[in-house]
């Protein structure tokens, strides 16, 4: 057993260097090859210095992290590192300090090791902006070496590098430009709880060139089951979601939301299709083991059922562990299972370079609760004209035909029943405070006793203008992102309790605001713009929202703290998955 760790900055090269010497001895039986050890300096600079900078690499935040694929003919190597700059006293570390240490690692990579950068390239301007970056990270470079210690490249960007609102449409437009076309789509319904509980984190490239180049893009699932997993093996033809599920089962120790820390799903595409080749589930398994003893069970265990080896694992673990294994916690950091082909595990191995973690209690999966002003607060901060249909159609040249499918489902989802869904929160929540706001909204929206100003028949008027511009017949299918909509919405404000449709009456009222705003600007892109009575409807739904600013955190301070809140919280949650849901389905309406 090897004692201490990195004792100051200046050894954490030589530590780390001398960790994968001894990582390859356990594994390989044999010395590092030199173009390893050459990879890896590569990769952690001799005087690189993490001063400052708290890397998510690893959660001790040493820069790098080795694991291990297992289940192959032989084990597989790798390491994943943050490029860092060296030791300067004087100046903070900056994302600009970032973006030039991770553009020198990757021209290295290519001079020396001859990794290919086309993609990366074709990307870098939407990971890697020379201005307001921010976020846990800028780009990571890994290496894996088969058993000659032949290496090869994957470079990780940050989706999130915008704000996590943006993460979406920034995998959007890079799975676009890379060739796969219908790639979102597959990442959608495979993840399909919206961008802040199937949260998009990391995606990887690998940099070589040529058809068998993978994109790798990773979900996060907060509040997450094991379902969710199975769920995002279920968008991979091969792949087999009964051993996610039991593989996964034993390393979280159970079913239930796995709340302690989110577990995640890697879809890997290649060849530009649409279908993905792999997938990985991964389990932090540190968050649920109590100490690496324990985890280290869970892992044997699950890789015997698995019919896999576990031999090599347990060595290379001994060769990193610094201290008896069930004296600390975090070692093994995650293990994954890839599936989709012959199964592989992975496994994460922590450096505990510049810190340990002791144990803590073993912790089951949980349940939780929450408040309806959270929620709003996070949707106003994570607008939903963030959303990749959005943005495309913002992006692209001016086309009526995709507004007048988005316009013609927002009908059939919304405005021909708003009125009367609307109508039965305001009879049965118990407040009177809450229904003299919602009253004055179901007012507006029939017209202030003026059955001609029904703003459904504004509406009407409305998608009747926008007719040259849709496809004839109107098939179900065109229509099937409204109508799923429409039933979520049936369901919660007719359905459920009232405070459970209140809360989403809350969340209407906020992305409904955003949305009119957005689709207001989108139709006056024309250069020969619709008539002013066909758009009357969006200029009186733009007035109306300048007009209710925050009438939603007003109404949200009405609901008693309880039940009735935590009912709205439910309601408001659901309303904003199903509405980022609805135009991810008219996403595949406008662009199959
Ligand atoms: N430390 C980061 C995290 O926990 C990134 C990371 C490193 C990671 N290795 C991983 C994430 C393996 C998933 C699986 O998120």
């Amino acid at each position: 057993m090897q004692s201490g760790r990195a004792s100051n900055e200046r050894s954490l090269h030589a530590y780390g260097r001398d960790q994968l010497q001894r990582l390859w001895r356990a594994t390989h039986r044999s010395d590092a090859p030199d173009r390893v050890l050459q990879v890896f300096d590569a990769l952690l600079p001799i005087n690189a210095v993490p001063k400052g900078w708290d890397s998510f690499v690893s959660d001790d935040h040493s820069p790098y992290e080795f694991s291990l694929l297992l289940g192959g003919a032989q084990p597989e190597i790798r390491v994943l590192a943050e490029p860092l700059p060296p030791r300067d006293p004087t100046t903070r570390l900056t994302m600009g300090h970032l973006l030039e240490c991770g553009l020198a690692a990757a021209e290295t990579l290519r001079r020396d090791f001859g990794a290919d950068l086309s993609r990366f390239q074709a990307v870098a301007d939407l990971f890697l902006p020379k201005h307001g970056a921010h976020g846990s990270f800028l780009v990571w470079f890994a290496a894996s070496f088969d058993a000659q210690g032949t290496p090869s490249f994957k470079a990780y960007f940050n989706p999130q590098v915008h704000g996590p609102h943006e993460a979406p449409r920034l995998v959007e437009e890079m799975l676009h430009r890379l060739g796969f076309p219908g790639a979102w789509s597959t990442v959608v319904r495979a993840m399909p709880r919206g961008p802040y509980l199937d949260e998009l984190r990391f995606v990887s490239l690998d940099l070589v060139a040529g058809h068998e180049a993978r994109v790798k893009v990773y979900g996060f699932h907060r509040q997450g089951t094991l379902h969710d997993l199975v769920r995002v093996a279920g968008a991979v033809p091969n792949a087999t979601p009964e051993l996610v599920e039991s593989f996964c089962g034993m390393l979280s120790g159970g079913h239930g939301i796995l709340s302690e820390r989110a577990p995640a799903s890697c879809l890997a595409f290649v060849g530009g299709h649409a279908v993905p080749r792999t997938v990985t589930s991964y389990i932090p398994i540190r968050a649920f083991a109590g100490d690496d003893a324990d985890a280290r069970a869970r892992l044997v265990r699950a890789m015997s059922a698995l019919g896999m080896a576990p031999a090599p694992f347990e060595s290379a673990l001994e060769s990193l562990a610094t201290r008896p294994l069930d004296a600390g916690s975090g070692l093994i950091a995650w293990a994954g299972l890839r599936t989709g082909r012959a199964p592989r595990v992975n496994v994460y191995f922590a450096p505990t370079a510049l810190g340990d973690a002791v144990r803590h209690p073993t912790v089951a999966p949980s349940a939780d609760s929450d408040c309806p002003s959270v929620v709003i607060r996070h949707c106003e901060g994570a607008p939903i004209t963030t959303h990749p249909l959005l943005q495309r159609i913002q992006r692209e040249p001016h086309d009526l035909r995709k507004l007048a499918l988005l316009m013609l489902n927002v009908r059939r989802a919304i405005t021909r029943d708003f009125a009367r869904r609307l109508a039965r929160i305001v009879a049965t929540v118990e407040e009177d405070g809450i229904r003299s706001i919602l009253v004055k909204q179901l007012n507006d929206e029939l017209g202030d006793g003026d059955p001609t100003r029904l703003h459904k028949d504004l509406f009407e008027r409305f998608i009747i203008g926008l007719m040259p511009w849709l496809p004839s017949p109107i098939t179900d299918e065109v229509l099937a992102p409204g109508a799923a909509f429409a039933r979520v919405q049936d369901e919660l404000y007719c359905e459920r309790s009232p405070y459970e449709g209140l809360g989403a009456a809350l969340i209407m009222e906020v992305y409904g605001k955003q949305f009119d705003l957005f689709v207001g600007e989108q139709f006056r892109r024309a250069s020969d713009p619709l008539p002013p009575d066909v758009l009357e409807w969006l200029t009186l739904h733009e007035a109306l929202e300048l007009e209710h600013v925050d009438e939603a955190t007003v109404l949200a301070r009405f609901i008693p703290a309880g039940r009735k809140s935590r009912l709205a919280a439910r309601g408001a949650r659901e309303l904003a998955d199903a509405a980022w849901a609805f135009l991810d389905g008219t996403y595949h309406v406008c662009y199959p």
